[in-house]
């Protein structure tokens, strides 16, 4: 197998920077050069005072170790082709807005877009790694692309790596993998290929964690992974309606149940519903993938789980207007918080954005609070989430707040609320905020204080 010492990435993004920013950590003797069309974000990971276009605990830091030593940003994504003997794909692959599959299938124009980019550019051969997530069998697709437009004497070895880093804790998980997955035909040429990158991840993960499949099974597995795992958060969503009716506490139901040593107690976390650029656009890619195959059944189980997340997300809009003697019209609403979870400013598909949107038909007062998030990015999610209203008529119910002070207890009316969609407040903090004087009203439990 070739030993690999440059290595390209196509996207810089949440996945493609801090991934490779990591390896470039953890192989010195490796050479990482991360392209992008995106001019400013590039800018942004090369700015001298390290204002990188994405927040994510202990990035910073490991960009200021490699970063001109063996980590490179650059918008010549030909060059970074060329130059490379691995490349990874790690291009943005969103829900198909229109056209066939529109509203599930994944858009592949951008992966297209980066092979098509390998195949034009490669006067060597190459190992072209998978990183985006994406429908099972496109490997196929890629290499029919290569293939098709390659030079004499280049070959192309395809292989998939899905990344199963989470927002929030990437550098954590990319430290400490709970696995690396790698898929590659089970020919001489693809073997040889898994071995050149196992032999990149053994510079700092154990051989154990490095699980080694065939290509369909690599990539229908990062769907599966992210179905499963958002499956258990409507399900215990879904449980936290039962809890809110009956008087039951879903933090202790969570608990008891997670003490099962076959269940565990990951993931059990009632909500608002979940967000992010992942599970949604998955689980609706998995349903896409099953209704192509003609197993309804199977698409209707996995479409079950982002229609329990779409009602969980109404339900609590409606809690907050029935709570409030059933209008809102004119009341000034806190949200703290508008990214899809703590510790990243990435508000793709986050709950926040359904709620305003809600609160605003409702004609409340919003203020939004989030120190990661830049103003502009709201204004244009919630624009985007509201395209009929104009932007004006936006900025005149919701105003984004500096502090999370600003929406103090002394300046509210009576009674005053507070509605916790995240259960970050237990039993002592909802006591200090009932001694304040709030009504505290927490996802999941049917005795409100
Ligand atoms: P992103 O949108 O943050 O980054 C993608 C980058 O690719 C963008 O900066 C875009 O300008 C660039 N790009 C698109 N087409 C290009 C082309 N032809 N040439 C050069 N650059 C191009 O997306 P993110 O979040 O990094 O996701 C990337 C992939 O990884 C997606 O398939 C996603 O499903 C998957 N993924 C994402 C995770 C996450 O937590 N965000 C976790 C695991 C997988």
């Amino acid at each position: 197998p070739t030993k690999v010492t440059k290595i390209c990435c196509i996207g810089a993004g949440y996945v493609g920077g801090p991934t490779c920013a990591v390896i470039a950590l953890k192989c010195p003797h490796i050479t990482v050069t991360i392209v992008d069309l995106n001019q400013s974000r590039i800018d942004a990971w090369n700015s001298p005072d390290f204002q990188l276009p994405i927040f994510e605990p202990g990035l910073e830091d490991v960009v200021r170790q490699c970063r001109d030593r063996n980590l490179f940003f650059s918008t010549d994504v030909d060059k970074g082709i060329r130059d490379a003997e691995l490349i990874f794909v790690s291009v943005n692959t969103p829900t198909k807005k229109t056209g066939v599959g529109a509203g599930s299938a994944a858009d592949l124009n951008n992966v297209e877009r980066a092979t098509r980019r390998i195949a034009a550019m490669s006067t060597t051969s190459k190992i072209v790694v998978e990183k985006s997530t994406v429908p099972c069998r496109t490997a196929e697709s890629m290499r029919t692309i290569l293939e098709a437009n390659s030079k004499p004497n280049c070959r192309f070895d395809i292989l998939s790596n899905p990344e199963f880093l989470a927002e929030g804790t990437a550098i954590a998980d990319l430290y400490n993998p709970d696995r690396v997955l790698i898929g590659s035909l089970q020919t001489p040429e693809g073997l040889d290929a898994c071995e050149s990158l196992k032999g990149v991840y053994a510079n700092w993960v154990p051989s154990e964690h490095i699980l080694t499949v065939g290509l369909w099974s690599s990539e229908l597995t990062k769907l599966a992974a992210n179905a499963m795992l958002a499956q258990r958060i409507s399900s215990i969503n879904a449980l936290s309606a039962i809890c809110e009716a009956t008087g039951a506490n879903i933090d202790e139901v969570a608990h008891a149940v997670g003490t099962d040593s076959r269940l565990g107690p990951k993931f059990l976390k009632a909500s608002v519903g979940f967000g992010g650029s992942c599970f949604q656009k998955d689980i609706l890619n998995l349903v896409y993938l099953s209704e192509s195959l003609h197993l309804n059944e199977v698409a209707k189980y996995w479409r079950g789980v982002v229609d329990m997340n779409e009602w969980q997300k109404r339900r609590f809009g409606q809690k907050v207007v029935k709570e409030l003697f059933g209008t809102i019209t004119g009341k000034r609403i806190a949200v703290l918080g508008f990214a899809f979870k703590a510790d990243t400013g990435d508000t793709r598909e986050s709950a926040a954005i359904t709620l305003i949107r809600d609160f605003q038909s409702e004609r409340a007062l919003v203020n939004v609070y989030d120190p990661q998030v830049p103003q502009e990015q709201i204004w244009q999610d919630l624009q985007e989430a509201s395209p009929s209203s104009s932007l004006d008529t936006i900025q005149k119910h919701v105003t984004v707040s500096p502090s999370a002070i600003s929406a103090l207890y002394k300046s509210m009316n009576k009674p005053a609320f507070v509605f916790d969609g995240r259960l970050v407040f237990g039993n002592t903090e909802r006591e200090r905020l009932a001694n304040i004087g709030f009504k505290v009203i927490s996802i999941g439990r049917g005795d409100s204080i």
